[in-house]
């Protein structure tokens, strides 16, 4: 018990002390929510639970398409850079032990937050237990793309990380197998997302040098200094010299770039309204 209470202190206090500047570069982007609306295919007015919420982009756009959302956050650093909605309801607590009562949600999404919890196992039956029969929608990184994007060439440690991190797909699914269909939908990103997650900035290298853009990040955020600024000067240099486009060139005409993002569904059955 005292264990657990310090893990999950641990655990909050990432994004306590990492989340501070995280709502100047992370919005909803509309094209993510399209998928998560089109992927739930639930009628308005059903109770949705947004685990992760961070500061609510995708919360607040859910309500926004008519959804009741509650928005469950550990980290009151994000979640008091959340814009209000009167349809999203604020709940702090974490995945693992979710403060609601067994069937309590017709649906619930995890828009990159996985690879962040303490016990993916106790999480994911947790989500279960609370959403009952309804989907489960999980947005995150298929850790077997990871040896592609041209990121990671500066980058290296990033892919170390993803592989400790972020759960395979087949494992996700294995999650879900009693609960019925299990699909995987990848997710090629835009080039020009509005949500500058980590491979957000894939077509234009540049922005990696933006503090900012690097700093709305926990992969950048966590990153040790000295080898940030090492993959920045080596990135800056191939840039300079025109290594990076003899190499990569092709990347920066093409509009979508399948860097890895995945969604995973657990339909469960259509709840009744
Ligand atoms: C990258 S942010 C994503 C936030 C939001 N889903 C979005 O896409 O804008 C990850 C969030 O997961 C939260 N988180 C970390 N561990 C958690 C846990 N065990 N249970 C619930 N949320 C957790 C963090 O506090 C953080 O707000």
């Amino acid at each position: 018990m005292v264990h657990a209470l310090i893990v999950l202190q641990e655990m909050t206090a990432i994004y306590n002390k990492i989340g501070d500047t995280y709502s100047s570069t992370r919005r909803a982007d509309e094209r993510i929510v399209d998928r998560i609306v089109s992927l739930l295919a639930l009628p308005n007015g059903v109770r949705v639970l947004d685990i992760g919420a961070g500061t609510g982009s995708y919360s607040f756009a859910l309500a926004e398409r008519g959804f009741q959302v509650t928005a469950l956050e550990p980290s009151s650093v994000m979640s008091a850079q959340a814009a209000e909605h009167p349809n999203v309801s604020w709940v702090t607590g974490s995945a693992e032990k979710l403060p609601f009562d067994s069937g309590s949600f017709d649906a619930a999404i995890l828009v990159l937050c996985i690879h962040h919890f303490t016990n993916l196992e106790v999480a994911l039956s947790e989500v279960v237990r609370v959403t009952g029969s309804g989907p489960i929608l999980i947005f995150t990184y298929d850790p077997s793309k990871v040896e592609d994007p041209w990121l990671f060439e500066y980058f290296p440690v990033f892919q170390a990380q993803i592989k400790n991190s972020f759960p395979s797909t087949d494992l996700l699914s294995s999650h879900f197998s009693s609960r019925g269909r299990v699909s995987i939908h990848g997710f090629p990103l835009p080039h020009d997302l509005n949500d500058s997650f980590a491979g957000a900035a894939w077509r234009y290298p540049e922005r990696y040098f933006d503090q900012a853009f690097r700093d709305g990040t926990s992969a950048f955020r966590q990153l040790d200094p000295e080898i940030c600024r090492h993959g920045l000067e080596q990135l800056r240099e191939d840039l300079e010299t025109g290594r990076w486009d003899q190499k990569y060139s092709h990347i920066r005409s093409l509009s979508v770039y399948d860097h890895g993002y995945t969604f995973i569904l657990s339909n469960g059955q259509i709840p009744r309204k």
